[in-house]
């Protein structure tokens, strides 16, 4: 066997220690500092002659200089396999809920655990003969994990076309056992099992071709999907001041879209709000199966008291786990909350490393790194002609809710979509409160653009009556521009806001969008005659309750019929003929 490369520690500054090392090491390789009987993980980030500096997941407490770090030549990487689904991981993919387990909520120094469950057997069923061609990526076999098929894969970096020398019989085997002997063209032979090990920071790139993303990505939410939609394979970002409604929404936007698998990636905002996650996510029903979300979900998290470097790799394990279940033909969704943690532990390290600081003290290179996470997103055409996809939903909490600062401006540079929520509106309780005239998307709509653009426009109008009342005061406004305003409002409360508690309101298909907003859009292009202002505005507040409650009835029952014929009657006492 090797003799284990080693160094010695010469320098420790916060969470970054500086390693001499005899031999070679490369960038982004893990390595341990050990320490008595325990080792804590770390990461080269920087090469200097003979020095290394290295990111360590944990706190240094305890390290002294002089103690020895041994250096393993392995990439940063997770663990792929069958098992993943309804896991609780923590940025390095240690299982919360076993650890938690072993060494109570917060985690034990230098305790790091299996991701995956080693006993469990799966029901194997082969894909390929003896004698077929394989190559990277190409699936041997499959088993059935919760509702979907996961299929297991060749190694995602095998090198040109390998032969299948062997291959398991159909049965139950556990996810270390060798499932297959695959040969090279020149003879080399590897034993594949279940699990793949991946570095996190390479994209899984085993397909023919990225293809761009046009379907729309359903997450139920009217606002979004009329207004501002979000593609399958497409990215989006919810940049939001503090209090301002980003989990909540991620929280929907998991439960209602349609898509299989929810990854969430939790970064740490505040130490309760992980607990809170991991106390109600699992039991969010999950409307698509009837059962629980978590068993189509996985779930990535960090609270802010885990030092700053676990928090950077969580989105890239994020990422990564959402990429495999892509390879297997699925839809996958990640929502990262929030993106701007995962900024800040860069400036942190970025700090450490004395390098030369960008704007408000983050890295040069923070660009580079939101653009490249972001780019891991897409829809995909896999090597057997299916499709995959990976959408992104970004979450960024500038301080003070100020869109200019830098992660927030490097993200808008990279998503599809903008979807920016604004403090008025949450104070308002107008939720969500996705600003209907800053967000914007450049995805395709549910509705046709013509009626999405009579509607801005009402938005639009609406907004400047109402910017020209606060002035002049409702008596210098004429009737007609109250009317616009009226209007406005109407739009905004029956079809903008949504309750995402109510479980009728709070998801609204397609199909049902579409209809009640061209219902509305028909009532926005209507003329009315009204005698007066209070004659209008006592109109629109009634229109407006017939509508929410009709958000409250069952898409087509039988209420639901009835009371559009309400709402027919009492358009008719005022409309033009
Ligand atoms: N869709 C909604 N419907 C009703 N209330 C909501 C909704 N969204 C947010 N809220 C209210 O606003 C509060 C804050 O929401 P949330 O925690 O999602 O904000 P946040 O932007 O994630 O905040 P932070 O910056 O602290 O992470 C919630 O506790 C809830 O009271
Ligand atoms: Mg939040």
């Amino acid at each position: 066997m090797l003799e284990i490369n080693k160094g010695k520690i010469v320098g420790i500054n916060g969470n970054m220690i500086t390693v001499k090392f005899d031999t070679f090491v490369t960038q982004n390789e893990v390595a341990y500092a050990v320490i008595g009987d325990k080792k804590l993980k770390c990461e080269v980030i920087r090469i200097k002659g003979t020095n290394a500096d290295l990111q360590v997941f944990e706190s240094t407490n305890g390290l002294k200089v002089n103690d020895v770090v041994e250096f393993t030549d392995e990439l940063l990487s997770i663990e792929l396999g069958p098992g993943l689904l309804t896991m609780v991981f923590d940025g390095l993919q240690n299982p919360l809920d076993k650890l938690a387990e072993r060494a109570g909520f917060f985690l034990e120094k230098g305790l790091y655990m299996p991701p995956l469950d080693e006993f469990k057997k799966w029901d194997f069923t082969p894909i390929v003969k003896v004698g077929d061609s394989v190559n990277a990526g190409d699936y041997l076999g499959q088993v059935p994990e919760g509702i979907y098929t996961h299929y297991i894969s060749t190694p995602f970096d095998l090198k040109g076309t390998w032969k299948v020398e062997n291959i398991i019989a159909k049965g139950n085997y556990k996810i270390r056992e060798k499932i297959a002997v695959i040969t090279s063209e020149i003879g080399e032979k590897k034993e594949v099992t279940m699990v793949q090990r991946w570095p996190v920071k390479i994209p899984i790139t085993c397909y023919k071709e990225k293809i761009s993303p046009e379907e729309t990505l359903i997450t139920q939410q009217r606002i979004i999907d009329t207004f501002f939609p979000v593609a399958v394979g497409g990215t989006f970002c919810t940049p939001g001041p503090f209090g301002a409604g980003k989990t909540v929404l991620q929280h929907t936007i998991s439960q209602h879209a349609q898509t299989d698998i929810v990854i969430i990636c939790a970064c740490g905002e505040r130490a309760g709000e992980v607990v809170e996650i991991l106390k109600e996510y699992p039991y969010l029903e999950d409307p698509k199966t009837g059962r629980t979300l978590i068993e189509r979900s996985i779930i990535i998290c960090n609270t802010s008291s885990m030092p700053v470097a676990a928090r950077e790799a969580s989105v890239y394990t994020a990422i990564t786990l959402a990429e495999y279940y892509r390879q297997m033909g699925l839809n996958t969704l990640l929502l990262a909350d929030s993106t701007s943690r995962w900024a800040q532990a860069m400036r942190e390290m970025s700090g450490r490393l004395e390098e030369i600081p960008g704007e408000e003290g983050f890295p040069a290179y923070l660009e580079s790194l939101v653009a490249n996470f972001y780019e891991r997103a897409g829809l995909v055409k896999l090597n057997n002609g299916s499709l995959g996809s990976v959408t992104i939903g970004g979450a960024v909490s500038p301080a003070g809710g100020n869109f200019e600062e830098p992660v927030t401006q490097a993200t808008l540079k990279m998503v599809g979509a903008f979807l920016g929520l604004s403090r008025q509106r949450a104070e308002a309780r107008r939720f969500p409160s996705i600003h209907p005239l800053e967000s914007w998307s450049h995805y395709k709509s549910i509705v046709n653009n013509k009626m999405l653009e009579a509607a801005r426009r009402i938005l639009r109008k609406g907004n400047e009556v109402n910017q020209m009342m606060n002035v002049v005061g409702e008596e210098g406004t004429s009737t007609d521009d109250f009317v616009i305003y009226l209007k406005s409002e109407f739009l905004d409360s029956v079809y903008l806001q949504q309750n995402t508690f109510d479980l009728i309101d709070g998801a609204s298909d397609k199909e049902r969008q579409q209809h009640v907003f061209t219902r509305v859009v028909n009532i926005l292009d209507m003329g009315f005659d009204f005698k007066n202002k209070d004659e209008a505005r006592k109109f629109f507040v009634e229109l407006r309750q017939m509508f929410i409650d009709w958000n409250y009835m069952k898409f087509k029952s039988e209420r639901f019929q009835y009371h559009e014929g309400s709402i027919n009657s009492k358009l008719k006492e005022f409309a033009h003929a």
